[in-house]
């Protein structure tokens, strides 16, 4: 029976370029993909770029562009990428569109008619000078338990800690630099915590991998949280019905894509209606490909959401893990974080589709990809196994037999152990096993070879009353590389249109399998792959690096020219300098180089925290003058409030020496 399918990849942000993490995704999604369509299923393959949020406002201001025009390229680019590598979306849209907006609404309208949904007033950080709530990513601080500095509003990388932004000690803006402040506003969450029962069915009823089940039932038992689906103005994105300044959170609408996705399709196509996909209960199936990093966005939320907005669940989601390169996370600079582009100016797109279909088997494990290995693969799987065979035959068959390959098959016993092999391959296909399968076909390509090793063409063509024998071999041979074809067209959909050109039949699929070409003309061989070099895959990884020393550099001498502009005497003195006298110097527990210092600035006094415990014994220091910036924007530090920053010169630790005017200046006297 013929199934309707649609199929998602995880749409990618718009703001950057695809990658081979992305490849690994869109690859193993268009490997599925094909093997459906090859057996006769009807597919439709969506996907488009993952547009709002704060991120993309900000990187359209950086390039003085507007967030629409900037979308707009990028997306053209991720399309050409995809298409270069043969993935073969059916719609590669936008969550910019009309078509999600609507569908945004909509969702949200029978969420809020249904009661799902209600307001609250939430803490968060702002940034005043832009005049703006910020995002986790765009705040960093001290950690709350380690107290380690330069960590993200969300979670330590040192020591592991998750906390709230709100937490972190001496935060800043990443935007503006300035320390934030605490603001409230009103936000807009989805009861989640109602589908509690919902999703526990849900997750364990064969939708995702167990692996993944497993994970998340850590989340469900402890208990869901109302799901904060609003962000405040300025944000890129769609508003929310009846506000003006409250706008969806990008994760709500960025599944919703998949469906805006299809109702753009639709409406170039009107193949297919958005109906027969998302009715509820409808014989439809609907499959999500994702990495492990959004598994709780599509098998918690968008499950929730879609059931509450009266549309039917997702049929599976398949869930993979990510790339890492010799066992190490992708490096920009070990160059081993390579753009779709950089891959291409080097190598052919198969070469890693194939490789990625020996790595993935339909979990969440990481593949790893080691370039020693990814030759090897390609070059004696591909090239020595697979190819091969047909090389070795074709010569004869077109130069001795006139292009006509045999009336009959040479080895029945053979040809029953490839026939046998098809359901096994079809099911590690549908279960996302390619690894499985390329073993498989890799062991029946040896299997082809020994046989024309043992049964050489070469030979018998010489032999007295052979030639017919020589024929029948050969042509065995060019049938076997015929079913592996098959075998590997949803890996190799090039290699698998050129060889249909070769054995001259129309486009193969999976039920051509069993019906071998006798008596068929073939045309003349030309090479159909070529070997991978070593030395090519050097050069990509070196055309990959991005030096972050270059990249230091450049900021160091930014930073320098910046030095060496001059400053108005405005400039000058909206500083205002002032001598100070040290009445009191302490040390601070648990700051193993600041004193406190309090200050007589004249007409009062002062706390300062100073960086200077490594130089100074604070006994020495009282009674002494020095300087300070006295209107200097006090500063919330971990210990206390900093009301200003006394002068010192000097690289740190215990050389830092600690500026004061001649004897007889006073305290609170200006610096000019
Ligand atoms: N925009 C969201 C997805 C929204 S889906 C409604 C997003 N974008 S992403 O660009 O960061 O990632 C897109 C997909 O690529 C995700 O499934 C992610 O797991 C995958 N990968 C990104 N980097 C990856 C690797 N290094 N390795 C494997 N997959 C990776 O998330
Ligand atoms: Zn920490």
């Amino acid at each position: 029976m013929s199934r309707r399918i649609l199929v998602t990849s995880a749409l990618p942000n718009a703001n950057g370029a695809i990658h081979i993490g992305h490849l690994l995704e869109h690859i193993q999604t268009d490997i599925w993909v094909r093997y459906q369509r090859l057996c006769g299923h009807k597919v439709v393959y969506v996907c488009a770029d993952d547009t709002h949020g704060t991120a993309t406002m900000l990187k359209a201001e950086e390039e003085g562009t507007t967030p629409e025009i900037l979308i707009e390229r990028i997306r053209q680019e991720h399309i050409a990428d995809f298409r270069r590598f043969y993935v073969e979306h059916d719609n590669f849209h936008s969550t910019h569109s009309e078509e999600n907006r609507v569908l945004s609404e909509l969702i949200y309208e029978r969420l809020h008619k249904r009661g799902l949904i209600f307001t609250t007033k939430v803490e968060q950080l702002f940034d005043a000078e832009r005049n703006m709530f910020l995002a986790d990513r765009f705040v960093k601080g001290e950690c709350p338990r380690c107290g380690a500095d330069d960590q993200y509003g969300d979670n330590c990388e040192v020591c592991g800690a998750t906390y709230d932004a709100t937490d972190l000690l001496n935060p800043r803006s990443l935007i503006s630099g300035t320390a934030p402040q605490l603001r409230e506003s009103e936000h807009y969450f989805f009861d989640l915590p109602q589908y509690s029962e919902m999703l526990k069915d849900w997750t364990t009823s064969g939708t995702i991998a167990p692996q993944v089940a497993n994970k998340l039932s850590e989340w469900l038992d402890s208990g869901l949280k109302a799901w904060d689906i609003s962000r405040d103005a300025p944000y890129f994105g769609f508003l929310i019905p009846g506000t003006t300044d409250k706008y969806f959170y990008v994760w709500m609408d960025a599944p919703i894509g998949y469906m805006a996705s299809l109702q753009n399709y639709i409406d170039k196509h009107n193949e297919v209606t958005f109906d027969e996909f998302w009715a509820p209960q409808n014989e439809s199936e609907v499959h999500h490909f994702i990495g492990k990093d959004i598994i709780n966005f599509h098998a918690l939320f968008w499950p929730a959401v879609l059931d509450g907005a009266g549309f039917r669940k997702p049929t599976r989601i398949h869930t993979h893990g990510f790339i890492t390169v010799d066992g190490r996370k992708m490096s920009k600079s070990r160059g081993t974080s390579i753009d779709a582009a950089t891959y291409l100016d080097f190598l052919e797109p198969e070469y890693l589709r194939y490789y990625y279909a020996t790595k993935l088997n339909g979990t969440v494990d990481d593949a790893d990809i080691n370039f020693d290995d990814f030759v090897q693969r390609v070059n004696s799987d591909l090239v020595g196994k697979v190819v091969n065979i047909a090389s070795r035959c074709a010569g004869f068959i077109t130069k001795q037999f006139d292009g006509k390959l045999a009336a009959a098959l040479d080895d029945e016993e053979l040809w029953s152990r490839f026939m046998q092999a098809q359901d096994a391959i079809g099911e590690w296909y549908e279960a996302g096993d390619t690894s499985k399968a390329m073993r498989e076909i890799c062991a029946l390509a040896d299997l082809a070879n020994q046989y024309i090793a043992q049964n050489p063409p070469w030979v018998l063509i010489k032999e007295e009353g052979k030639r017919d024998r020589a024929q029948s071999v050969c042509s065995m041979g060019i049938n076997l590389f015929r079913v592996l074809m098959i075998f590997l067209k949803p890996v190799l959909p090039k290699l698998a249109a050129d060889s249909e050109a070769f054995l001259r039949v129309k486009p193969l699929i999976w039920s051509d399998v069993p019906t071998p070409l006798l008596n068929h003309e073939i045309a003349k061989y030309e090479p159909l792959f070529t070997r991978l070099e070593r030395k090519t895959i050097d050069k990509l990884v070196a055309a990959s690096v991005v030096d972050e020393k270059v990249v230091e550099k450049v900021a160091e001498e930014e930073s320098a020219t910046a030095a060496t502009d001059h400053i108005s005497i405005d400039d000058f003195n909206k500083v205002e300098l002032r001598v100070a006298k040290i009445i009191k110097a302490e040390p601070v527990a648990g700051a193993d180089k600041l004193l406190q210092l309090t200050l007589d600035v004249g007409d009062h006094q002062r706390c300062v925290f100073a960086g200077i415990k490594a130089a100074y014994d604070p006994a020495s220091l009282i009674g002494r003058l020095t300087v300070v910036v006295a209107n200097l924007a006090p500063r919330k530090m971990r210990f206390g409030i900093s009301e200003g920053m006394v002068l010192a010169a000097g690289p740190g630790a215990a050389e830092i020496f600690l500026l004061s005017p001649d004897e007889g200046a006073q305290p609170g006297m200006i610096v000019s």
